[in-house]
């Protein structure tokens, strides 16, 4: 196991406080292809991943992986440009240590993105999703192994995972721009290869409404932390077998790109309200 602690944490938060006199009030987590929200920031530092201490590196295409520091509507936020996946070989405490770091930065809310497969028929390619809720179906989880009470307890409460406060402000702020925002539960799978259509099946019985490869173990980390948490899901692709075509991650970044300036002009006008 390779155990990150508070040591390491420590080590990547002094470096990146060494690059700048900010001091981040909230993180943000972009999936693929939701990257262009670092291009609104100002009196920005970018430090690329590889700079930080104990930081992974992201492989995926269509992830930048550099940590972004400045403001954003207003605010002060540290947004991670690409994040870290289980399936490209990283342990669920590697792939949600920059939350850790995030937190030891000063962030007191996390905000999460997605490209997720939407199970929910009622959902359309292109849709936002809030995730109210997830299940973790990865089989692993960040937590496991010593717990480090100074970061959190050993056995955190999950029942308020997603933030209402959070999904409140989301769910205005989308109204006072005209759309529907959908909501729902997402189940994150370990990829990366899609779901079978029986999969699909099976995670509709379960009570999901989308499925991704990213957001759980970050979730849990921050929630162990103690940060609230608003998680927005695009709904980039229905999931496998709903529609008669086959899945591809083209298509996935396709959406992505077509529906970009809805997900920033939500994020835009919910990051001041948190
Ligand atoms: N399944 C899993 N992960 C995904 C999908 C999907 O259909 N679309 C985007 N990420």
């Amino acid at each position: 196991m390779n155990q990150l602690t508070t040591a390491h944490i420590q080590e990547a938060a002094e470096y990146i406080r060494a690059k700048t006199a900010d001091r981040p009030e909230i993180g943000l987590i972009l999936g693929s292809g939701l990257g262009v929200l670092g291009d609104h920031m100002t009196d920005v530092t970018v430090i690329p991943y590889h700079d930080i201490p104990h930081f992974p590196i992201s492989t995926v295409e269509g992830h930048a992986g550099e940590l972004l520091i400045g403001t954003l509507a207003g605010r002060k936020v540290v947004l991670m440009r690409g994040r870290f996946h289980m399936y490209e070989g990283y342990g669920p405490e590697l792939t949600a240590f920059p939350v850790r770091v995030m937190k030891a930065l000063g962030a007191g809310a996390l905000i999460v993105t997605n490209a997720a497969g939407g199970i929910d028929t009622g959902f359309g390619t292109g849709d936002l999703m809030l995730i109210t809720d997830h299940i973790n179906l990865t089989g692993r989880n960040p937590l496991i192994g010593p717990n480090d009470d100074e970061l959190g307890a050993r056995f955190p409460d999950m029942s308020e995972a997603y933030s209402k406060r959070l999904r409140q402000i989301a769910t205005e702020q989308a109204a006072a721009q005209g759309f529907e925002l959908r909501s729902g539960v997402y189940a994150g799978l370990l990829g990366p290869s899609y779901e079978t259509p029986a999969e699909i099946r099976m995670l509709r019985t379960l009570g999901a409404d989308a499925v991704g490869m990213s957001t759980v173990a970050e979730v849990i980390a921050a929630r162990h932390s103690g940060l609230e948490v608003l998680g927005i899901s695009c709904i980039s692709n229905m999931a496998a077998g709903i529609l008669d075509q086959p899945l591809s991650h083209a298509e996935v970044m396709g959406t992505t790109e077509r529906v970009k300036s809805k997900f920033l002009g939500l994020v835009l006008a919910v990051i001041p309200q948190i």
